[in-house]
Formats: C-alpha cells, structure tokens, sequence
C-alpha cells in the first residue's frame, strides 16, 4: 500500500501506536508573552503503561511541558498526539477525562470525600454507587471512613489521596502529576508511590510525574526526561542518571542528591 502525505503521517502514528506509543510531543514550543522561550522544540515519546519521570531545575519549563498534555494551555495543532490522534482534534473535556491531572497541593469541592469522588462522573450523567466510591477510595489507599468526611477535616495527605480518588473516577488512561508528593510527608509520600506503581501494574496505566526528587523517581520511575531550560537534554533510565552529560543536568543531579 502507498501513502503519502497526511496519510503516510496517519499510517505512522497508527504503527507507533500498535507498538505502544500512548503520547507523542513533537516540536512543542512555548514563547511567552515577553517573547522569552520557556519550551523549545520538545520531542517526546510516551510509551503506553510506563511511568515517565520529568525532572530539570526550577523553572526549566517541567509544569509548562505538564500542562501542554491536557491543553491546560493549547499547544499547537499537530504537536502533541494521544493513541496517534492530534490533542487539538479532541473535545477538550474528554481530553481531560482521559488525561487526568493532579498538582502539588490538592484543591478539594466543598462538600464530602464521596461527593469529591462523584464529581467527574457526575458531569457525564453518571451517579456512582456506594459500592463505586468505596473502590476508588480503595485504589487511593483510602478505607472506608473518609466516605463522609468532609474535605476540611483532612490532612494534606489524605486530601492528596482523595483528589486521586476524583481524578481515578474519570477512569483516565494517563495520569499527570506535577510533584504530587512535594507537600507530604515520608509516609503519605510513599502510600501515593505504592498507588502509582500499582495503578500502572494493574491497569496498564501511563504516568507522567514531575518531580523534584532523584531519589522518588528511582524508585518508581521507568524512564526519565531531563529538561532544561525549555529542552528535554537527555532521555535516561533511573540507574543511569549519574551518567547524564549534559553539564547543566549533571550539575542540577549533583545538587539533588
Ligand atoms: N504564563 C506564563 N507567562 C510567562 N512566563 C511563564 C508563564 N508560565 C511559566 N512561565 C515561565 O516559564 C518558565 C518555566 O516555568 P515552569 O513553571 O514550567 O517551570 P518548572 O520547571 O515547573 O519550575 P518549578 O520546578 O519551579 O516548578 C519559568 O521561567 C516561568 O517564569
Ligand atoms: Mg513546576
């Protein structure tokens, strides 16, 4: 069969695909509005049920590269692609649903943690059961006590597992986390890693997790992009990042450990 053009371009997509690419980033670039470059260029592939790990140094553009996968801002058509498809051609609450995100500090609704957790699928229609809200808080290592709880009579941790929680009932193919655990402490940090891990053993499900610990992405971290200064400099896996070479990276990974 011949291709050419956009259908060789569709041909292709659809073969990384197969192959289980669940992102791709093509030439992402961000100029800001004081025509400062804050993302220049990014090519990425996410292949399908890996955690990808994405560190770099203060403000190498880490939440801004984030926050172009579910068009938080809109990045230009043709730069980032979802199962081969162009994230500009989606409706961009279904986008969203299935390219979920969750932030450093976690912005509960009022209301309870059932009425959290219900939210998503409620926009779509749907009332989860009892039995549905309890699973989710399950999968967020949360027991069945939080239920009724009220948003503001939890620790941050907890709050962090509840917005998980919400975030999982859109059943999202792709999790995005903007150092979900900066704000916790050793022992709620470690309970959202275990979930991490087993959301993607278990579910096949690709994550994205910037962070500002070596030592969290070489626990959980299947590979891991180094960005600096609007540039992914170096795609690695967690064992190799004393081997960096690029100077910027090999200085920032010295600092953090
Ligand atoms: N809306 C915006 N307008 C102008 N500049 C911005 C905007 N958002 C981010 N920037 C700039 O872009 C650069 C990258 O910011 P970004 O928040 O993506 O960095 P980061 O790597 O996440 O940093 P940190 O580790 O501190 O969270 C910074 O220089 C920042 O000042
Ligand atoms: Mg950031």
């Amino acid at each position: 069969m011949e291709y050419s053009g956009d259908g060789l371009r569709e041909h292709l997509l659809a073969m990384e695909h197969e192959n289980g690419t669940k992102m791709e980033v093509r030439g992402l670039t961000k100029v800001s509005d004081k025509d400062v470059r804050i993302l220049s260029k990014v090519n990425l592939d996410i292949p399908k049920g890996v955690i990808m790990g994405v560190i770099g140094p203060s403000g190498s553009g880490k939440s801004t590269f984030l926050r172009a996968l579910n068009r938080l801002w809109e990045p230009d058509s043709g730069s980032v692609f979802l199962d081969g498809v162009d994230i500009c051609d989606l409706d961009v609450l279904n986008l969203r649903r299935k390219v979920g995100m969750l932030f450093q500090l976690p912005a509960l609704f009022e209301g309870t943690v059932a009425d959290n957790v219900r939210y998503g699928p409620q926009l779509k229609g749907k009332k989860l059961t009892d039995i549905e809200v309890y699973k989710l808080l399950a999968l967020a290592d949360l027991d069945s006590s939080f239920y009724g709880k009220a948003g503001s009579e939890l620790s941050v941790g907890q709050a962090q597992r509840v917005a998980l929680a919400r975030t999982l009932a859109n059943e999202p193919e792709v999790l995005l986390l903007d150092e979900p655990t900066s704000a916790l402490d050793p022992i709620s940090t470690q309970n959202i890693e275990d979930v991490l891990v087993k959301l993607k053993r278990d579910r096949g499900m690709t994550i994205v997790i910037v962070s500002h610990s070596i030592k969290q992405i070489q626990r959980i971290a299947d590979d891991v992009c180094l960005l600096v200064n609007g540039e992914i400099v170096e795609i690695l896996k967690p064992h190799q990042l004393s081997e960096a070479k690029h100077p910027m990276a090999q200085k920032f990974l010295q600092l953090s450990s």
